[in-house]
């Protein structure tokens, strides 16, 4: 059936495509551009306007790499992205904008002119950019709990999302992880639903602005994404997608427990006015989120009145997702339509973007998919696009270019560095630091921006600093925790040593460890990982050595870790003096040894249960961990 559709949808296509070779109304003929006319309005006037292909064109997400030049205007496409590290030639805020403003051109050259959304996965800082400002990934903001801190931190990051000629963020991810052998662990705030009440709205607010003001969606704010509807976080181990363990798995958890623990994020997001909701990879009692219609349209889309989340922006796939719904019977075809019926209204099929088009004109034709539901997710992602103001102001300029990574947006996230570290041992006040100290600092985390900022920087995976010889490349520019002790002991007399030869003349010694970049599935841990320092995979090598050597010469250690989540240290903590965790801290590394020195206290607390050993996990909330959810030393 769909082989002969194939080439009649062919023809589907051609025929209805032809309205996009057509010559752009004028602005007579536009009354939806109208400003003075309510949203709502407007959407009417443009959906009454609009053929079965343009409506499809907005359904489909592309991205940037699967484009040639022409489709966006011949085809509607409704946007565009950049996955992690696909990025233009020149890697600038000019680049961006030229890339930008390339396909946006395309779409108001088409008959309708419907502007672009172009979404990107800024999600501690724009840090798809060189140069840009690197927050502390989310878990490390969970430890820092400060709810006027996240509005900033969702400021700066629209201001420098804006500052590239972008309008779309798929941020923040409000999973709220259960088991931390979850690769994606750094990206939740932490395993309690109060951390999503404390946090998300705010960040929400920064990124787009606070709903009811004249900031709302204007000037350098941008569209924010929850994701990933629903449960991501509370997958279980062993029910990974594929050859996995965890990440994309499946929630077997109680439905009301399910909407209780892992809704709220999205309840507080949608309070804020968030205006695009992204579905999940993974599965809820083996119906994957992509297909799960009674969770995506009959909870979340439904009105308050009737239980309902009252969610009135539109719901983006995930990468490559539809295809994933393995439970759902039939083709390519029979899965992609079963998402849109479930309530998926923009697939993020990223590379198939034609093949989905394809699909809907085909399936509109065979009654597959109803007209009102086409009608309903257009009806959302217009609604977004006037929200946003894009067809006031679609074109993106360098007004705010100058504001990337700027020394401003960069003691933000020191402040966010600050406040994210947690003392978890001090014993005889080995901290803090005392200004004229001689202090010995080494470990694979102690000297490397790249390590610092872990996964989703620069590329998808994250990257390192290179060294040869003597010349040290930074993945972005940032400074360290060796440069922060540095600068420190500077000011205060002291020395800092790394030569290890001149190890026994240090009072104290600085160990910094942890884990290397990763993101999403390749941080999960494997069958049988035990998550100790030099367990296989992702753990740096040199961690113990590190430690060693200088427990080995008799000199006290604070241990700083630097890492996505939680480590078993159980067997060795004990011969440690003291133990900072620093999570993964982005690009203002330096900001560490200003606490460590004691400038300003610790104040972050758990936000996830520490365990004592990779059996006990899932650990959150127990009451036998190393330590608990919530626990947090200060110097005083
Ligand atoms: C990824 C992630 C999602 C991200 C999207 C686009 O697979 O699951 O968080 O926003 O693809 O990069």
């Amino acid at each position: 059936m769909l082989g002969s559709m194939n080439r009649c949808s062919r023809l589907l296509a051609i025929a209805f495509l032809m309205p996009f070779f057509l010559e752009p109304l004028s602005a007579l003929e536009k009354p939806w551009l109208d400003t003075s006319k309510p949203v709502a309005e407007r959407v009417t006037l443009l959906l009454a306007q609009m053929t079965l292909a343009e409506k499809t064109g907005q359904m489909v997400q592309a991205e940037r790499g699967a484009l040639q030049p022409g489709d966006v205007r011949t085809y509607g496409i409704g946007s565009v992205l950049s996955g992690g590290g696909s990025l233009p030639a020149s890697n600038t805020p000019a680049g961006w904008i030229e890339l930008v403003n390339r396909l946006q051109t395309e779409s108001l050259n088409t008959r309708l002119g419907v502007p672009i959304l172009y979404g990107i996965d800024a999600v501690h800082g724009h840090n798809n950019v060189y140069g840009a400002t690197i927050f502390p990934h989310n878990l490390g903001l969970g430890a820092a709990r400060d709810p006027e801190l996240m509005e900033q931190i969702g400021r700066v990051t629209a201001l420098e999302v804006a500052a590239t000629g972008l309008n779309w963020t798929f941020a923040p991810c409000v999973a709220v992880v259960q088991d931390i052998r979850w690769g994606r662990t750094y990206e939740s705030y932490g395993e309690s639903r109060e951390l999503q009440t404390l946090l998300t709205a705010r960040l929400v607010q920064g990124l787009q602005g606070a709903q009811g003001t004249v900031d709302w969606l204007s000037g350098a704010h941008i569209v924010a994404t929850a994701k990933h509807f629903l449960g991501d976080g509370g997958v279980l181990y062993e029910t990974g997608e594929g050859s996995t363990t965890i990440d994309r798995g499946n929630v077997e958890i109680p439905l009301e427990q399910l909407k209780a623990l892992h809704g709220q994020g999205y309840v507080e997001a949608i309070r804020a006015g968030v205006q695009t909701i992204m579905a999940s990879f993974s599965s809820y009692q083996g119906v994957h989120m992509h297909a799960n219609k009674a969770l995506l349209t009959d909870w979340l889309k439904a009105p308050v009145a009737s239980g309902g989340l009252g969610f009135g922006g539109f719901v983006i796939g995930d990468w490559d997702a539809m295809g994933l719904t393995s439970e759902v019977k039939g083709d390519y075809a029979a899965k992609v339509l079963n998402s849109f019926n479930a309530g998926v209204d923009m697939a993020m099929e990223q590379s198939n973007w034609r093949k989905v088009i394809e699909i809907l004109l085909a399936s509109v034709k065979n009654g597959s998919i109803g007209q009102a539901r086409i009608d309903d997710a257009v009806r959302r992602i217009l609604t977004v696009k006037f929200n946003a103001g894009l067809f006031e102001h679609p074109m993106a300029t360098n007004q705010y270019s100058d504001q990337l990574g700027s020394a401003v947006n960069r003691a933000v996230a020191a402040r966010a560095v600050k406040e994210s570290l947690v003392l978890l041992k001090n014993d005889k006040k080995l901290l803090p630091l005392k200004p004229g100290a001689k202090v010995f600092v080494a470990g694979p985390m102690a000297d490397n921006v790249g390590r610092q900022c872990g996964g989703w920087t620069l590329s998808w995976q994250g990257g390192f600093d290179r060294k040869v010889g003597k010349k040290v490349t930074r993945l972005t520019p940032g400074t360290t925790l060796l440069e922060g002790l540095q600068a420190q002991a500077k000011a205060g007399d002291g020395e800092i040593i790394t030569d290890v030869a001149r190890l026994a003349q240090a009072s104290v010694a600085v160990i910094a460890v942890g884990e290397t970049p990763y993101a999403e599935m390749q941080g999960d841990i494997q069958l049988g990982g035990k998550m100790t320092l030099d367990s296989p995979g992702r753990m740096s090598a040199g961690n113990r050595e590190a430690i060693a050597q200088a427990l080995d010469a008799g000199v006290p250690v604070v241990v700083v870790l630097v890492s996505g989540r939680p480590l078993v240290v159980t067997d060795e903590l004990s011969k440690w003096g003291a133990l900072v965790v620093a999570w993964l801290p982005g690009s203002e590394g330096a900001a560490i040894a200003e606490v460590l020195y004691g400038q300003e206290d610790f104040r972050g607390k758990l936000p996830v249960t520490w365990p004592r050993s990779v059996e006990d996990l899932p650990a959150a909330g127990s009451k036998t961990a190393l330590f608990p959810y919530g626990f947090g030393l200060s110097l005083r």
